[in-house]
């Protein structure tokens, strides 16, 4: 495992050599035509609830990693844009997802964001349920009186583990089939990747006063990056040039990063250049997936808000070569991805948070206007394309 990134890829390293066309003629690639959009799509409460139906109600989106609930009895819980939501490792291995509700008289069954029982026990009359979804015991049963246990079951949602990740449909009842969603061609490069050996290193949360399409729309952008981040991302990788695939719902795209300059007017024969890229892909509806020159991948997920149009949780984790199959002992290993992550966190803090927050601040203006997206937004204009085809179905 974990070979997969710097194992010389012919095809890969085709498309670095169009990012190298592209510096050298001041060029990127483009789509035919600019895309105009509305205020509306980033505060209006009518649109906000038609994406969390026709959207995160209806198709897969990763809500962890695997490896974050690693055994048996593991749990997470997480506020969907329908649900709140247990996700709870199995004793057979695989991942079960619940409505986080008991269903005696409606309490959140479980409080904390992540831990381990054997039994989920609701803290109001003390019900509780098995990791599987049953109701298990009921106090003072006695007195309660008689009925089919099996009908007052936790509420399953569809949930399947691919590619290491765990993908969620936030509807009960509803069918999940990742690698259909994913389409042949995304499946293959994400199972190229053996996700599913690395370890989530580290994740978090983050709940903003901003649209979780405001947010996505930054994480698809590498045209901001030297004028949002001039001294910090902005100094490692070019602005505004990428070599870009659309699957169709979901994008793929490669960025140089600076150190590929002096290949720029030398000619570098066949000698790899993966690593002087990053490689960037948009997983439809709500994720980026960085794929990053040392065999890591960092993933960013935006999930609405349940009821509130201006607010969003956004979610970023990094995924790292398990300590054992690395050469580094722990405290060096930790040491490493601790340093890489405090990074992340502080462009994310200082530079992206405060801009975004104030983009919707700005949306709100009643007599906001339309905007655009260019021929160079292509990550963009796929995530608005394919928002804007799922809402109309
Ligand atoms: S609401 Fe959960 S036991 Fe009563
Ligand atoms: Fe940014």
């Amino acid at each position: 495992m974990g070979g997969v990134v710097s194992e010389y890829d012919v095809e890969r390293e085709k498309r670095i050599r169009r990012l190298l066309t592209h510096l050298r003629d001041g060029t990127t690639d483009q789509f035919d035509g600019m895309v105009e959009f509305g205020p509306g799509e980033f505060t209006d409460p009518a649109v906000a609830k038609r994406e969390r139906d026709l959207i995160f109600g209806r198709v897969p989106s990763i809500v962890a990693h695997g490896s974050e609930i690693p055994e048996a009895n593991n749990f997470r819980t997480i506020r969907m844009p329908r649900n709140n939501v247990i996700i709870v490792r199995q004793r057979d291995g695989g991942v079960k997802a619940f409505v986080n509700q008991c269903r005696h008289r409606g309490a959140l069954l479980e409080e904390q964001p992540e831990g381990k029982c054997r039994l989920f026990s609701c803290g109001y009359h003390r019900w509780s349920y098995d990791t599987d979804g049953k109701l298990r015991t009921i106090t003072r049963e006695n007195t309660v009186g008689e009925f089919d246990h099996d009908k007052f079951r936790l509420i399953e949602l569809p949930v399947e583990e691919r590619h290491g990740f765990i993908w969620l449909v936030d509807k009960a009842g509803a069918e999940i089939d990742v690698a259909s969603w994913l389409g042949p061609e995304v499946d293959r490069i994400m199972a190229g990747y053996h996700l599913e050996d690395l370890v989530s290193f580290r994740w978090e949360g983050f709940d903003e006063p901003v649209n979780w399409k405001v947010m996505q729309d930054a994480f698809v952008d590498g045209y901001h990056i030297q004028y949002a981040h001039p001294n910090t991302a902005g100094k490692i990788i070019h602005t505004n040039v990428y070599a870009f695939e659309d699957f169709g719902r979901h994008a793929r795209w490669l960025a140089p990063r600076k150190t590929i300059d002096r290949w720029i007017d030398e000619d570098p024969g066949d000698e790899s250049l993966a690593r002087h890229v990053t490689e960037s892909h948009f997983l439809l509806p709500n994720s980026t997936l960085l794929r990053l020159p040392d065999d890591h991948f960092e993933l960013l997920t935006f999930r609405p808000h349940p009821r509130d149009p201006g607010r969003c949780w956004m979610e970023m984790r990094v995924l790292v070569p398990p300590l054992e199959t690395t050469p580094f002992d722990k405290e060096k290993w930790t040491r490493r991805w601790e340093k890489n992550w405090q990074i992340l966190l502080d462009v994310l803090h200082q530079e992206d948070f405060p801009l975004l927050r104030s983009s919707q601040e700005a949306m709100f203006s009643e007599d906001a206007g339309q905007m655009l997206y260019g021929r160079n937004e292509t990550g963009n204009q796929v995530f608005h394309r394919e928002v804007q085809k799922l809402l109309a179905q």
